[in-house]
């Protein structure tokens, strides 16, 4: 069989583990031949493509970034996007195609697949909201990245006696926020899934200091916004492919608590720090199940589907299932930490 794999999308700790793991699967136990897309679905649409042997994925197992690169382009944003994709894929001699990407690159390979493509996707996003899966790799890393500067900077905070608001990534869902705020030992965190009320949070940390701390830390996800009517708050307006372009929320709540508390506030934003660099384990082992899965399914034919955790196990689920709807953290998480707003 010929394979072809694309990264598209941000990316991602553990996309060059999936890679080496197709390669691996693929090439030594079934005798296929692998060719990669580069930059994401432009590869693919433009036929800008290089083999994959075993000696092009030797030693990327453990080094972030993808060695495809990535892109934020989407096939249904060109002018028969579909169609040319279909016809690289025939000149090509391609009979499977492994694109690996988060939300939108998952809606593009169902496009694609209801199109007639062959198309086997693998999920990957820091921000853990896909759903039908229970993790996407990169997550572990992310948070893990995230808890690290938030207990680094305790002892900062601790030593002017500030409130540093920490801005995570999270573009729709509070999984990171939620997960290194919990790790970290947060005061407050802040999600997309719950506007926040600035009144609430000013007395969440005022107390602090009341009761005689001597710092604050507010984990805030990106994507968070006030309840309506309860902060003037400036929005980012888009992006060049009309994503929302963050407002700036941790500068914003640093404005707002400073003068509120008489404390002074200082806003952290750890961008994309949390999507570079080596994966951590976790993410590596689930990210190499992902590839040889995906492998599996091609050769089985089970085309228009996705690998998925689910428990412990690495199961198929259907592409429209995982694109129906984000996968935001369910209200009982809230409940087991208290400084949730
Ligand atoms: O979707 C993953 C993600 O890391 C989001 O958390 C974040 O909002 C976005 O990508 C940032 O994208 P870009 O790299 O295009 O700024």
């Amino acid at each position: 069989m010929r394979i072809g794999v694309l990264t598209s999308g941000g990316d991602c700790p553990g996309l060059n583990a999936v890679i080496r793991s197709v390669v691996h699967r693929a090439v030594v136990d079934h005798g296929d031949e692998v060719v990669g897309f580069r930059d994401g679905w432009r590869g693919l649409l433009e036929g800008d493509h290089r083999p994959l042997g075993l000696e092009d994925v030797a030693g990327i197992l453990a080094t972030g970034g993808t060695i495809l690169g990535s892109s934020r382009v989407q096939p249904a944003q060109l002018r028969d996007g579909v169609e040319r994709a279909k016809e690289h894929v025939a000149a090509l001699g391609i009979d499977a195609v492994i694109p690996i990407g988060g939300e939108g690159t998952l809606k593009a390979a169902r496009l694609l697949s209801d199109a007639g493509l062959p198309v086997v996707g693998v999920p990957k996003t820091i921000d853990n909201d896909i759903t039908s899966t229970d993790v996407t790799f990169g997550f572990d890393t992310a948070v893990g990245v995230a808890t690290d500067a938030l207990d680094r900077l305790k002892t900062t905070a601790e030593s002017h006696q500030r409130v540093l608001i920490v801005e995570v990534m999270g573009r729709h869902t509070g999984w990171i926020a939620l997960n290194s705020g919990m790790a970290a030992g947060a005061h407050a965190i802040v999600v997309p899934e719950r506007p926040f009320d600035i009144e609430e949070l000013a007395e969440v940390v005022g107390k602090r200091f009341a009761d005689g701390k001597r710092f604050a830390i507010v984990v805030v996800a990106e994507g968070a916004k006030p309840r309506e009517g309860t902060m003037a708050f400036e929005t980012g307006g888009t992006d060049v492919y009309g994503h929302e372009r963050f407002a700036g929320v941790a500068r914003q709540l640093a404005g707002e608590l400073e003068r509120r508390l008489g404390k002074e506030a200082r806003p952290v934003i750890l961008g994309h720090v949390q999507r570079g660099g080596t994966p951590s384990a976790y993410d590596r082992v689930l990210a190499t199940r992902f590839g040889w899965h995906a492998v599996e399914a091609v050769h089985r034919k089970e085309f228009g589907m996705m690998t998925a955790l689910r428990g412990n196990e690495i199961t198929l689920v259907p592409l429209a299932d995982a694109v129906a709807q984000l996968k935001t953290v369910p209200e009982d998480r809230y409940s087991e930490v208290e400084c949730v707003l």
